[in-house]
């Protein structure tokens, strides 16, 4: 199993615009998809885009397992995804702050608004498309994810700082809700 080296913020290449990927079912972007979810799934997050392990490549992995979800109607989870060039579009103008944390920004949370309904389409890594609605901590991280190929960090989509908390202190005062890092 490889694991990558997640780049931490302050390092160019997360915010820099990812680049397309030419062959979404390349053998290397499928070596690429699996060392990703091999690294998410050792650091314990809930996604994690191409920028972050180094590679300015518009990949990205996630999962939203029942327990990190809020509501269940059906569209808030979603099993291990491998997008590749990714689109989302907004279903919905209402917004959520829920929080969030970021693997390139250890040791943090704050609280975003994002979205609570949207569309996404994609490639597989099989090279076969996916389209999927999302709600709740699913659409949540897709945007999370989505913003890292287009050079956007969690914290610039914060409305203030004040909920901004280091995690130590978050599990002892604002109820931890088990959610991942992403
Ligand atoms: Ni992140």
């Amino acid at each position: 199993m490889t694991l990558l080296k997640i780049a931490r913020m302050g390092h160019p290449v997360l915010r820099r615009k990812a680049e397309a990927v030419a062959d979404p079912a390349a053998p290397e972007i499928q070596q690429l998809a699996a060392a990703m979810v091999a690294t998410m799934a050792d650091a314990d997050g809930a996604g994690l885009a191409g920028p972050q392990i180094y590679q300015s490549k518009r990949i990205i992995v996630f999962h939203a397992p029942g327990e990190r979800s809020d509501t269940d109607d059906g569209l808030a989870t979603a099993p291990l995804t491998v997008l590749i060039n990714p689109e989302i579009e907004i279903l919905s103008d209402r917004m959520e702050e829920d929080w969030e944390g970021c693997l390139s920004i250890p040791g943090l949370r704050g609280k975003v608004p994002r979205h609570t309904h949207i569309r996404y389409a994609g490639m597989g890594p099989d090279g076969k498309p996916i389209e999927r609605e999302a709600s709740g901590f699913h659409a949540r991280v897709v945007q999370h994810e989505v913003d890292h190929l287009d050079g956007v960090l969690y914290l610039d989509r914060m409305r203030d700082f004040d909920t901004l908390t280091f995690e130590s202190e978050w599990v002892h005062h604002m109820k931890p809700t088990g959610k991942g890092d992403a």
